[in-house]
């Protein structure tokens, strides 16, 4: 398996003595469980969010939650706290592990325990399930390098089968798509739509660079990331011609740059597509969409913390 995934961290000790919050307790690591009987255990069902820590705060932390109510809502997962509340245990999480930046939350809420071990949501009886996985989290430098991405048969596909904008636990749509890409010697899937235009990656969102000119996926397929919706922003704000449209391998393989986007790693640059280098390795158009977002953090965290 490779060693180099979008969500590569630099190794952390500290990790390894994590306090984690699991149903209003904060508990060793060890010792954080939840019953087999849980419905994000036994079935996947349940949503959760990435986010990350800058100084003390929750960057885009309204985004996420919209995002996270939205999908709850849409599947009637009660969540039964306010975002405030939610923000709360992210906080006294981060408190307690001694953490102010440099780290990266997985918050997760299922439906709960179920009664019996079948799928219908009505078994789920004693619910939601809310856990808070906060990391010390550095992305690894190698990343820098660019990721190895192999176009996979797997599709991200229709919403009425499963809309790809649910970040539901299940992830397993996406896992094949990773496992399809580890077989073909590469760190991560590039996940087509059901009409063979490039989609996004198993993890992340997708872009390229031509001529100047950024492109991603029309959207209709993907998750609707945080970040991508933040580069589109960072873009348009600084005058850089960015367009959500269909474009296929064939301009992907040719991009002058190529670069993911997921809350973890901001902008990851991609160096190959299906065993082509991408452009001649300059990155001039990520690294200035690099600092852009990073000044856009800088400027939402600063305003989150006004706000307080
Ligand atoms: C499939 C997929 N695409 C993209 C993303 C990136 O989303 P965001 O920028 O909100 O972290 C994620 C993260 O959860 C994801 O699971």
């Amino acid at each position: 398996m490779t060693d180099t995934t979008t969500h590569t961290a630099e190794a952390d000790d500290r990790n390894d003595r994590l306090l984690i919050h699991v149903d209003g307790k904060l508990v060793p690591k060890a010792e954080a469980v939840v019953s087999v009987y849980d419905s994000g255990f036994m079935l996947g069902d349940g949503m959760w969010e990435g986010m990350r820590l800058y100084d003390g705060e929750w960057a885009f932390f309204d985004a996420h939650m919209d995002r996270l109510y939205d999908s709850c809502k849409a599947v009637r997962l009660e969540i039964g706290k306010t975002r405030e509340e939610l923000r709360a245990i992210l906080d006294e999480t981060a408190a307690a592990n001694g953490m102010t930046g440099d780290a990266h939350c997985r918050l997760m809420i299922t439906r709960g325990r179920k009664a019996k071990p079948f799928q219908h949501p009505g078994l789920s009886k004693w619910g939601p399930t809310i856990v808070a996985i906060i990391e010390h989290s550095v992305p690894a430098a190698a990343l820098s390098r660019g990721l190895r991405l192999a176009s996979v048969p797997q599709v991200r596909g229709l919403p009425h089968s499963q809309d790809p904008k649910f970040n539901s636990h299940s992830k397993l749509n996406c896992i094949i798509a990773c496992l399809q890409a580890e077989e073909a010697g590469a760190d991560e899937a590039l996940m087509l739509d059901p009409h063979g235009f490039v989609n996004t990656t198993n993890a992340c969102n997708f872009f390229i660079v031509r001529k100047g000119e950024v492109w991603t996926s029309t959207g209709d397929y993907c998750m609707n990331g945080v970040t991508r919706a933040n580069v589109i922003r960072v873009c348009r704000e600084a005058g850089i011609p960015v367009f959500e449209k269909n474009f296929s391998l064939y301009e992907a393989y040719s991009a002058d740059e190529a670069f993911l986007t997921g809350t973890f790693g901001a902008q990851t640059p991609v160096a190959e597509i299906d065993g082509r280098a991408i452009g001649d390795g300059a990155r001039p158009v990520t690294e200035r969409i690099r600092a852009l977002y990073k000044d856009l953090v800088a400027r939402t965290v600063a305003a989150q913390k006004a706000a307080r």
